[in-house]
């Protein structure tokens, strides 16, 4: 029994790594997320059902029971080096020969070309395939242990693949990083919540891996590329840089996609080109590339000169991060009228391009970074993202402007700028009638995630609403080719395009026409789930807030954002002109919801679960069948309460509602898959 219990646990944690390594490593799903998450509550269910027989290597054994107190230190036997740094080419060209003078010989050098990835270098040891320690750079000599902070990040193994060359003991290094996306939505959420923002991914990935509560790290969106194999005490049979991240690969350790084999230097050129092209496009932050002798019998030869190799070398990108003066601070007017202040700078070179603007984001940063016209301040440009300003650079003894005051009045239409209570951002309040939200409006309703399309962008919007061709969305698909065709810039076949583009975008989906309404707070994942929750316009349109929220990533404020949008005259207006000019969608399959294990049950979700967030735990939930509401009433079948519960909970004892622990959350829906 025992025995058949174990091989049955031994299969599943087999097949979920296999699913890993294909998630994370292969870069190629092979299975639905819903799958997955199958398989790992069935690992959960049977570990739970069998304590004695958790393994420390078990995928659900990522985050360990206790924050630490401090960090020990963890000493590396081979210290870990820096890079010597070239910014030209005819350094670099310099750099292949001193190699060659170095081994008195003219051979054609190969290289790995890397990007240089911008994070925190780690050093991780596996023993026997088993992740036994992980431990940061520090001096180079000796970091600090985050074994525990290391294990939290779902793309390094706890356990190596199976290998016919497994090393006993394998170090690997890599750099730890924060994807771009990730730290946009981490920032996101922090100015939200009304904290601070991490300056850049890099710091957020410091800090995250600093964490002494290896909770707070696996909340933070971390991932890692591996770039070394060192201290390998078997001898694989591996003879050059590529092979070894061939290996690491193999072994089901992340290596980056980019990285390429090239002949000599100017092999490396052309990679510095190709990679300085697409790095905005990569998800994650690079400051240059890196290339490295590949055959490492070369490596030994050349050595060490102080603390970096002889055989490597960084090519760093020019600097992201310049100073420049802020001319002037301005409003700018988006979509939903929120104004942003908009620091207009002497113009300056940074990551690739001139940047004129950039952004304060909102009033309160503005404030808080204390930044004024007249100041010199650092810009920072991250990839794609819009430049921003990093902070000021404050001289001594020289005299500032007063700080800029937010307007009264709208600078696009002047209606005058309200501020909600408690809310950072100011607005015009003139609603459409101001032409900047106009053009907002528009250019999101005929974006990819949107309506998509084509050819429809920034500069015709504006074209469009400055020639008054449209005033409203529904315009569009009013237009007079005539008019159009008279537009600067636009010729008989783009005009044509559009028209057919626009055209076209009436077969839609239900998820898109929402999202391309621009009710704020309504993205794209929102959208999705309204769409999924109401049949169509017209029961979306007539929900109160009380039926909204019963809609999975729904609370209050969206559903009050909802039902002010649907109120608006206007809005109707646009809506049923949109439906009878012809925009439709297919409408969904009727779901048998009526025979559903928890059809008839209402949940209630409070406080902050571990396993999985709230709204994964209200996406399963309905899909059982239940609705999930964020208010409590008597008809409440049960409240489930994580840590940090609010006002719910005592509202739930009041009323004498169940209360639910997240294992009983999790028992129930295990329970009701089986
Ligand atoms: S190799 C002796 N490869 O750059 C070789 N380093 O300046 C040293 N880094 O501490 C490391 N991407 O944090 C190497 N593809 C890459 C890298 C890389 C980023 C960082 C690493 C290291 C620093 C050296």
């Amino acid at each position: 029994m025992a025995d058949s219990v174990k091989n049955k646990l031994t299969k599943l944690r087999e097949e979920i790594r296999q699913h890993n390594y294909s998630y994370y490593v292969l870069d190629e799903p092979s299975i639905p997320d819903v799958e997955y998450d199958k398989l790992m509550r069935a690992l959960q269910k049977l570990e739970a059902a069998h304590p004695s027989l958790i393994t420390k290597d078990s995928p659900t054994q990522r985050v360990g029971a206790q924050p630490l107190d401090v960090f020990l230190s963890a000493s590396h036997q081979v210290p870990m080096l820096s890079l010597g740094n070239v910014f030209h080419e005819d350094e670099l060209e310099a750099f292949e020969i001193r190699i060659k003078d170095r081994l008195k010989r003219d051979i054609n050098i190969d290289y790995t070309a890397e990007p240089k990835l911008d994070g925190l270098a780690v050093s991780l040891i596996y023993e026997d395939g088993l992740l036994v320690r992980g431990a940061t750079r520090g001096d180079g000599m000796t970091g600090e242990d985050i074994t525990e902070n290391i294990r939290t990040i779902k793309s390094i193994p706890l356990r190596l693949r199976e290998h016919q060359d497994m090393p006993k003991k394998l170090e690997v290094r890599g750099e730890v990083f924060m994807p771009k996306k990730g730290f946009e939505k981490l920032n996101a959420q922090a100015r939200r919540a009304g904290e601070k923002t991490f300056v850049n991914p890099r710091n957020a990935a410091a800090g995250s891996l600093r964490q002494l509560d290896p909770h707070n790290t696996a909340r933070r969106p971390l991932d890692i590329y591996f770039y070394s194999a060192t201290d390998i005490d078997q001898s694989t049979p591996i003879v050059t840089q590529y092979e070894s991240l061939g290996f690491l690969r193999e072994l089901g350790l992340k290596v980056c996609p980019e990285i390429e084999l090239v002949p000599g230097f100017r092999g490396c050129l052309n990679f510095y080109r190709r990679i300085l092209d697409v790095r905005d496009s990569l998800d994650y932050e690079i400051d240059g590339v890196v290339y490295k002798v590949n055959n490492l019998a070369l490596q030994n030869e050349l050595g060490f000169i102080s603390r970096a190799p002889r055989w490597a070398v960084a090519h760093k990108f020019p600097a992201q991060e310049v100073v420049t003066k802020v001319l002037q601070i301005e409003f700018q007017v988006g979509r939903t009228g929120a104004l942003t202040p908009v620091a207009k700078l002497e113009p300056v070179f940074v990551g690739g391009v001139t940047v004129s603007n950039a952004t304060l984001h909102n009033m309160d940063e503005m404030h808080r970074k204390d930044v004024r016209e007249g100041d010199e301040v650092i810009i920072r440009r991250a990839g794609d993202v819009i430049p921003e300003v990093v902070k000021t650079v404050l001289k001594p003894g020289v005299k500032r402007n007063k700080s800029v005051q937010a307007p009264k009045k709208c600078p696009e239409c002047k209606s005058d700028v309200v501020q909600i209570e408690g809310e950072a951002v100011i607005r015009c309040s003139g609603g459409l009638y101001c032409a900047a939200q106009r053009k907002g409006a528009i250019k999101h309703f005929a974006s990819r995630a949107a309506m998509d399309i084509e050819g429809l962008g920034d500069k015709l919007a504006d074209q469009l609403v400055e020639a008054e061709l449209i005033s409203s969305v529904n315009d569009l698909y009013h237009l007079d080719k005539g008019k159009v065709l008279a537009l600067e810039r636009m010729g008989a076949k783009s005009t044509d395009n559009l028209l057919a583009a626009i055209e076209e975008s009436k077969k839609t989906t239900f998820s898109r026409f929402i999202y391309a309404l621009g009710i704020r707070e309504v993205g794209e994942a929102t959208a999705a789930s309204l769409a999924d929750y109401f049949q169509d316009q017209n029961s979306l349109m007539s929900a109160n807030t009380e039926k909204l929220m019963e809609v999975a990533d729904v609370g209050p404020v969206v559903a009050q954002n909802i039902t002010a949008f649907f109120k608006q005259a206007h809005n109707q207006e646009v809506i049923n002109g949109l439906i009878s000019i012809g925009v439709a969608w297919e409408k969904k399959v009727e779901s048998k919801n009526q025979n559903k294990p928890l059809t008839g049950h209402t949940y209630v979700l409070t406080g902050s679960l571990e396993s999985l967030n709230r709204v994964d735990a209200a996406t399963r939930l309905k899909a059982l069948g239940a609705k999930v509401t964020s208010s409590v009433s008597k008809k409440t079948t049960a409240v489930v309460a994580g840590a940090n519960p609010g006002s719910k909970l005592t509202k739930a004892d009041a009323l004498g509602v169940q209360i639910l622990t997240e294992s009983d959350l999790l028992a129930l829906l295990r329970d009701e898959l089986d």
